[in-house]
């Protein structure tokens, strides 16, 4: 990643209407269920960035076509038998994602699987995934770090009651795939209720999957009959989330985000930023594959906020921006129970630290958090920012640039192309 880019703080707000892209776990989620299902499965919306990619791109070493027509993407299942095995590892890249679902997708087939990713993800705890499938009886070897490369024995598997030791839907997820292919139905409970996309699709494709209602137990009825579906994306909103940010921000802006998700496991954002003084309302609410709806973002003062355990899986992707937010409002607040982010991309606690401090903002780390004191007169002390190869952190640092006078350099910009290949002529387009 080399690219450098140069921010110039906006003197007029954001105007105008966009579309932003297909979902990220929505996405990878549609490849693969897709892949196991038996028909043609047929995705519109889908989010071509390079961690979808990377799931693509494993597909098809493991045999199945993809295709793509008119803005389209097919995938021509065969059902999960047909999944064949690859000679070269599978190819990861940056996607924890890809990595965590397809472990436990491949447990459970009847051959042998390599993974391997880039230096980021490969120092990401994959444990997490490869102890509770040991327990349905997956034989996963990883370093010594418990990271990649991996090697996954394939195995018979038996389904288990499984307490899972982190909040974390890319781990229930690969239980759920495990489960899937297990001689006895699986029972998961989670710490905390985490994004249920896996589970609402796998029911769309003719899986019996059982949500109690605590929304943290979950049963897997295994071998289920999969059906190619049509799956319609609906917009990320954890991509629209830097725009409501920077349109909350930057005075005098209003903007409309088009057919964005409103799956209540995603709109932490959307409800914290409401409850700092956001000015953001539902227009129209529409049900692609899932529920979703135009978002209307006015700029707006904001409060101080304190988040706890709770509060974070509903808006983990978001919380860099939640700190910016935070910088820039009246008050004193604190993110506690959110020690996730130290496993992320980067260790998003330190880089959003790091940057943030850059800008003047006054904010220190907490083992588990971050405390912000907010004020709209930062101070920078350089202007040369960093993504630190991290996608999320180089966003918000280019939504922070806006904030100020003057320009900055955003370092490795081109981070950005993990989840949002587009966002700088995105939010170009809002800029009048
Ligand atoms: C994702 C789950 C989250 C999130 C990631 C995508 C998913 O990770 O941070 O960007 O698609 O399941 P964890 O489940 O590990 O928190």
């Amino acid at each position: 990643m080399k690219e450098t880019r140069l921010i110039t703080g906006l003197k007029n707000g954001l105007k105008g209407e966009l579309a932003v892209p297909g979902d990220k776990s929505i996405s990878h989620r549609a490849l693969l269920i897709g892949a196991i299902s038996q028909g043609k499965t047929v995705i519109d919306h889908f989010l071509k960035s390079q961690d979808c990619l990377h799931t693509l791109g494993a597909l098809q070493q493991l045999g199945v076509t993809i295709t793509e027509q008119n803005s389209q993407v097919q995938v021509w299942g065969q059902g999960i038998e047909h999944l064949s095995p690859s000679a070269a590892p599978l190819e990861m890249g940056n996607s924890g994602t890809t990595t965590r679902l397809m472990l436990g997708l491949l447990a459970g087939r009847p051959f042998d699987s390599y993974f391997q990713g880039d230096a980021s993800l490969s120092q990401r705890p994959m444990k997490r995934v490869s102890e509770p499938l040991a327990k349905m009886g997956a034989e996963i070897a990883l370093t010594a770090a418990g990271t990649l490369p991996a090697k996954v024995k394939g195995h018979k598997l038996h389904g288990e009651k499984i307490a899972l030791q982190v909040a974390s839907a890319q781990v229930k997820s690969a239980v759920i795939f495990a489960g899937l292919q297990a001689d006895n139905p699986t029972k998961i409970i989670e710490k905390l209720p985490t994004r249920n996309h896996t589970e609402l699709m796998l029911r769309q494709f003719g899986a019996e999957i059982i949500t109690a209602a605590d929304q943290r137990t979950i049963t897997v009825i295994p071998k289920p009959k999969l059906l190619g579906q049509q799956i319609q994306v609906p917009g990320d909103p954890s991509s629209a989330a830097f725009f409501m940010a920077a349109a909350t921000l930057v005075p005098e802006s209003s903007i409309i985000l088009k057919n964005v998700s409103l799956n209540p496991t995603r709109t932490g954002f959307l409800r914290i930023l409401q409850k700092m003084g956001g000015k953001v309302s539902i227009l129209n609410q529409t049900k692609l594959s899932e529920n979703s709806g135009d978002l209307k973002v006015e700029s707006a003062k904001l409060h101080a906020i304190q988040l706890t355990a709770a509060d974070i899986p509903a808006v983990i992707d978001e919380l860099p921006l939640v700190a910016l937010l935070a910088a820039r409002a009246t008050g004193k607040s604190k993110i506690t129970g959110a020690e996730e982010l130290r496993v992320k991309e980067t260790d998003r606690i330190a880089t959003v630290t790091e940057e943030l401090s850059k800008l003047g903002v006054n904010i220190q780390e907490l083992p588990d958090g971050l405390v912000i004191s907010g004020s709209t007169k930062w101070q920078p002390v350089t202007n040369q920012l960093d993504s630190h190869g991290d996608h999320r952190i180089g966003m918000m640092l280019a939504v922070a640039a806006l904030c100020i006078q003057g320009s900055l350099e955003l370092q490795q910009a081109d981070a950005v192309k993990i989840s949002y290949p587009g966002f700088f002529a995105d939010l170009q387009q809002l800029i009048v």
